[in-house]
Formats: structure tokens, C-alpha cells, sequence
């Protein structure tokens, strides 16, 4: 049986912080944030709004897109998340809980900005096997409550929002084709956040907020963006010609570009909107879907490719045919 998605929806918190807001407090200008990073303004999480209202809003948006009935059958929510609302209960139970789903599993997932994709996958396999009837895949992300609004090199980066998607089975020759996952935990110093333990396996001090070393992990997203892309079409048995819509993670547009001319894709093919949300992590490739999807970009039979790298650190990229519902 072959999976692929069947619904999606998304949600954003209304206050917009633009560069401008920033250089009230910052020592940062816009015009630096602009080149070096494609990014114009993000979204900002009211402070008593948390990841698991995010995840139920985007979830009820796709309610009101597909209609009620695209959740029946669903039997299993996963939230990808690096900002769960508590270490338990897990997110996803409480999503399932408000949602109706009675007696769905439901587990969080933490992987870095790359936890949706690696989140697909799991749905995917389950959807495959016989496991799981349908999956509620959702990406919901707050670092805007997790930054030091006094680290320019950070805070300047990331926003708030979240993506829901419904993977299920699809019609042959539909659905996703190949996964491509990874893991370097020896660059987990090159950005960390503090849990229960002070300090890395390798002795690195870790703090109560993003800590990134940028110039290393631009670096290995350049590198990972390249070997992932081109390890997953060649997984599906494609040639990138045959990609119709490269959808990737939202960080840097210069990351990204990167990747487009490796895999010489014209601007037209590339799904971008970082400029009005940053980096939103888990959040960013199912709110740029969405976008495409919105503004008549995908169609039928098209092949979209996905990657996204992160926090681990760790990598994914995914191919997917469109449609076969
Ligand atoms: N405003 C003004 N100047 C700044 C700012 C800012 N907001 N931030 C840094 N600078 C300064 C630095 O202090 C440095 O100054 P110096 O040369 O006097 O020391 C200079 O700008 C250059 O700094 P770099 O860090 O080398 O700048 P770079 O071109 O690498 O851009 C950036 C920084 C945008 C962070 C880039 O490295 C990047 O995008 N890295 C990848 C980050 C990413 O995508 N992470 C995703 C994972 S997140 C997750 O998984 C949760």
C-alpha cells in the first residue's frame, strides 16, 4: 500500500515583529538581516499561547479546509516539536485529547527543524505496514520562547507557527517515494538548549536558551541540503528535471539557493517564504506547502522534494508524488 498526504492545514499567531522592531532593541539593522538571511519579519506567540494550541489550531484549520471527516480514521498524532509544552504528557496526547481522537497513540518527536520530515516518515512506514489506519503529522514550534532577545546572532532568526497534514493511503504510483534521514550528534555543540543535564557528552557547557555557532552549521546545512536532495531523488528513481516544486526548510535564503543551483532548479520551482516567518523549524515546510498549495503551484502526478536540516544535528530529505487520494 503506498501513503501520502491527504490534507493540510496551518496556523500562525497574528503579531507580526518586523526587522525594523528589532533594531529598537537590537544591535542589528535591517539591511544585515535582509542580505544575510532572506528574512523580513516573524511571528510572535501570544505568552500564554504554547505549542499544543499552535498544533490544535493548525489541526482545526485543516478541519476547515478538507472538512470533519478528514480526520476520521486517523489512529496515531505525532507532534515534531523542539518547544514541547511539558516533557509529559506529551504533546500529541493533549492535541488527540481536544481534537476527539479517542484512543489515538499519540508521541512527540524531536529531531531539530528536520522532526516533521523524519515525522512523515514514521507515519509513512506505519500507513505502509498496516500499523496505522491514518496520521496526524504536525509540526508546531514556540522559539520565540526560547531565544535570548539580547543574542542578535539568534534572536534575529527564528518564529512561531504550525503545520498539520494527514498521511494515508494513496492510489500505486502516488505518495512518498523515498526518505532520506540522518544524524551528526558530534555537532550537537554547534547549537544546543539545556534540558535536565548542564553539559554535552563532550563536555560542552549548555545554556537556558538557542545557543548557535552560525558560520558551522551554515556549513554543514550547505553540505547536508546537497547530499540529501540529491540522495533522495535518486532513492525515488528520478532525475531532478522530473522535480516539479522543491519545497525547503525556511532558514537562510542563501542555504537555500545554494541548493537550487546544485540541483538546477529555476527560482519558479522553489517554495520560499521566509521572508514573512523565519525560521519557524518543524513549522516551515508544511506552511510553505500550504502556501504553494494555495497560490495553485501543485497539481496532480507533480513531484515535490523536500529537505530540511537542524538541531542534532541532523538532516532529511523526502520525495513525494501529489495526489492519489
Ligand atoms: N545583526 C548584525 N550583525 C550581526 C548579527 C545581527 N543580527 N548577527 C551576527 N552579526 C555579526 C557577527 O557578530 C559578525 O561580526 P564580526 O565579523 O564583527 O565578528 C558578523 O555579523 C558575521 O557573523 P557570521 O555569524 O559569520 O555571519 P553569517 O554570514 O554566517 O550569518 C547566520 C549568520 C545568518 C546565522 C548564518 O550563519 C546562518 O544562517 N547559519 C545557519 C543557521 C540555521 O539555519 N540554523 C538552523 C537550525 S535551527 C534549529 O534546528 C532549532
Amino acid at each position: 500500500m503506498a501513503a501520502g498526504l491527504l490534507a493540510l492545514g496551518v496556523y500562525v499567531p497574528d503579531k507580526v515583529l518586523s526587522n525594523k522592531d528589532l533594531e529598537s532593541f537590537l544591535d542589528t539593522s535591517d539591511e544585515w538581516i535582509t542580505t544575510r538571511t532572506g528574512i523580513r519579519e516573524r511571528r510572535i506567540s501570544a505568552p500564554s499561547e504554547y505549542v499544543s494550541d499552535l498544533a490544535l489550531k493548525a489541526a482545526n484549520n485543516l478541519k476547515e479546509r478538507y472538512g470533519e471527516e478528514a480526520l476520521a480514521d486517523v489512529d496515531q498524532v505525532i507532534v515534531a516539536t523542539n518547544t514541547p509544552d511539558a516533557f509529559f504528557p506529551n504533546t500529541a496526547a493533549l492535541v488527540a485529547d481536544q481534537l476527539g481522537l479517542k484512543g489515538a497513540a499519540g508521541y512527540d518527536l524531536l529531531a531539530g527543524c528536520p522532526g516533521w520530515l523524519y515525522a512523515l516518515s514514521q507515519a509513512a512506514g506505519q500507513v505502509e505496514a498496516g500499523i496505522a489506519r491514518k496520521v496526524l503529522v504536525i509540526g508546531s514550534e514556540v522559539l520565540t520562547k526560547i531565544v535570548d532577545w539580547r543574542d542578535r546572532s539568534t534572536a534575529v532568526l527564528f518564529g512561531d507557527g504550525a503545520g498539520a497534514a494527514v498521511v494515508g493511503p494513496v492510489a500505486e504510483g502516488h505518495g512518498f517515494r523515498s526518505f532520506v534521514l540522518g544524524s551528526d550528534g558530534s555537532g550537537g555543540k554547534t547549537l544546543h538548549m539545556a534540558a535536565l543535564a548542564s553539559s554535552l557528552p563532550d563536555g560542552t557547557r549548555m545554556g537556558p536558551a538557542i545557543y548557535m555557532h552560525g558560520r558551522e552549521v551554515f556549513k554543514f546545512a550547505v553540505r547536508v541540503m546537497d547530499t540529501a536532495t540529491v540522495e533522495a531523488i535518486e532513492k525515488a528513481g528520478l532525475h531532478p528535471d522530473q522535480i516539479s516544486l522543491f519545497v525547503p526548510h525556511q532558514a537562510n535564503e542563501r542555504i537555500i539557493n545554494a541548493a537550487r543551483e546544485r540541483l538546477n532548479l529555476d527560482w519558479d520551482r522553489v517554495v520560499m517564504n521566509l521572508d514573512r516567518y523565519g525560521n519557524t523549524s518543524t513549522a516551515s515546510i508544511p506552511i510553505a506547502l500550504a502556501e504553494a498549495l494555495d497560490a495553485g503551484k501543485v497539481h496532480e502526478g507533480d513531484n515535490l522534494l523536500f529537505v530540511s536540516f537542524g538541531a542534532g544535528l541532523t538532516w532529511a530529505a523526502t520525495v513525494l508524488t501529489w495526489g492519489g487520494a
